[in-house]
Order: C-alpha cells, then sequence, then structure tokens
C-alpha cells in the first residue's frame, strides 16, 4: 500500500464530520492521515475531538488580524506548514480567501447541507425547509471563489419529513453527510482526482 495521504481538516462546530474522518482514518485501508485541525475559533467540540485524537491544532480567529487578507494568509501559511495534499473543509464556515486558494485551490474539499445548486450560504436546511422542497441533502465539492459553487464531487439525497425542524432535517442530513464525506475522501486520497471544467474526474468509473 502507499503511504497514506496528508489532509489538514478546518472546523467551526461540533465536528461530527471530523469524528467521520478520524474515526476511518484509524484504518491504515483508508489511507488518509489528519496532520491537523485548525479552526476560525476556540472552544468548540471539533477542536477537543482532534486533541482526543492526538492530533495537532490550531486556532486562527479573524479578530485578531488586522485585514481579512491577512487572516487569509495567515491560514494558508499555518496550513501549508502541514504539507497537506488535500484540505477539507468539515463545517468551517469562513469563505477561503484567494491567497488560500492561490495556494490549495482544486485540492480543497467542502462539505454544504444542501443539494447544489439550491440553496448555497449559511442556512442550507433552513432554506430547504422554507422553500417547501420534499428532497434535501448534501454536498461534496471542490472549492472555488464562489459560495458553495466548485465542481461537485459527490451529491447524497434525503427526505424532508412532515413536521421536520431545521434541526431535525440539520441532523438527518448530516448523518448521510458523513458516509458520502469518509467516502470521498477516501477514494479521492487513495486513487487521486483531476479537474475538467465543472466535473470532477475520478480514475475509477461508478458501477453501471
Ligand atoms: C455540516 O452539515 C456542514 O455541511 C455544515 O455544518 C455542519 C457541520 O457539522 N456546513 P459538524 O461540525 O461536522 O458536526
Amino acid at each position: 500500500m502507499t503511504d497514506a495521504t496528508p489532509i489538514v481538516v478546518l472546523v467551526s462546530g461540533s465536528g461530527t464530520n471530523l469524528q467521520a474522518l478520524i474515526d476511518a482514518s484509524a484504518d491504515p485501508a483508508f489511507g488518509v492521515r489528519i496532520v491537523a485541525v485548525g479552526a476560525d475559533r476556540g472552544g468548540i467540540e471539533g477542536l477537543a475531538r482532534a486533541r482526543r485524537a492526538g492530533i495537532d491544532t490550531f486556532e486562527l480567529h479573524l479578530r485578531d488580524f488586522a485585514s481579512r487578507e491577512d487572516w487569509d494568509a495567515a491560514l494558508a501559511e499555518r496550513v501549508g506548514s502541514y504539507a497537506p495534499e488535500l484540505v477539507v473543509l468539515a463545517g468551517f464556515m469562513k469563505l477561503a480567501g484567494p491567497c488560500f486558494l492561490a495556494r490549495f485551490g482544486g485540492r480543497t474539499l467542502n462539505t454544504h447541507p444542501a443539494l447544489s445548486p439550491s440553496f448555497p450560504g449559511m442556512h442550507g436546511p433552513r432554506d430547504a425547509l422554507d422553500y417547501g422542497v420534499k428532497i434535501t441533502g448534501a454536498t461534496l465539492f471542490v472549492v472555488d471563489e464562489g459560495v458553495d459553487t466548485g465542481p461537485i464531487v459527490a451529491q447524497t439525497a434525503v427526505p424532508v419529513h412532515d413536521g421536520d425542524t431545521v434541526d431535525t432535517l440539520h441532523e438527518r442530513i448530516k448523518s448521510s453527510e458523513r458516509g458520502m464525506l469518509v467516502d470521498w475522501v477516501g477514494r479521492l486520497a487513495r486513487d487521486g482526482f483531476s479537474i475538467d471544467g465543472r466535473r470532477v474526474v475520478t480514475p475509477r468509473k461508478d458501477p453501471a
């Protein structure tokens, strides 16, 4: 087996997606090594999960920088210090800036709790519920300069139930989202990928 692919994961919250990656990485066959977990805030369960797993952590708070550009440059530098092949934004509630994208564009993945291109932004589950859709889900994509607009790696569909609240719907989405994230981060790390326009191309064909 080839060496595990080093990845950095960025989080802002409870870190259940991160936990799924930590759990999967325990198996060498998964082919991923989480070399660091970073956050834009402190006191979050996502960082605690990383520390419990013995993974290096760092915090870069926007308010500690003179400008967003400075924060973006510091984030690129810090992530780069771990020499990751892939960066995974797992509930990271900040947009990647130009400096970060100049260094990690094309190899930064993000997961969004809606079926793109519907309901981009911070409130995917709430916006889907308000719109009255019957199916929503989660989208894994390669980050570009837009808000949840990058080339799509994978999507998972989830039903909206009568009586759902934003929280019940988001929890249902998150349980599918975690499986999708683990499957695809592993697959992309092991097999590699390229981007052709809006398509993410992997060497292995999907089953017919
Ligand atoms: C996920 O649904 C992610 O798509 C969204 O925020 C949630 C993060 O959950 N941006 P967690 O922190 O991984 O538990």
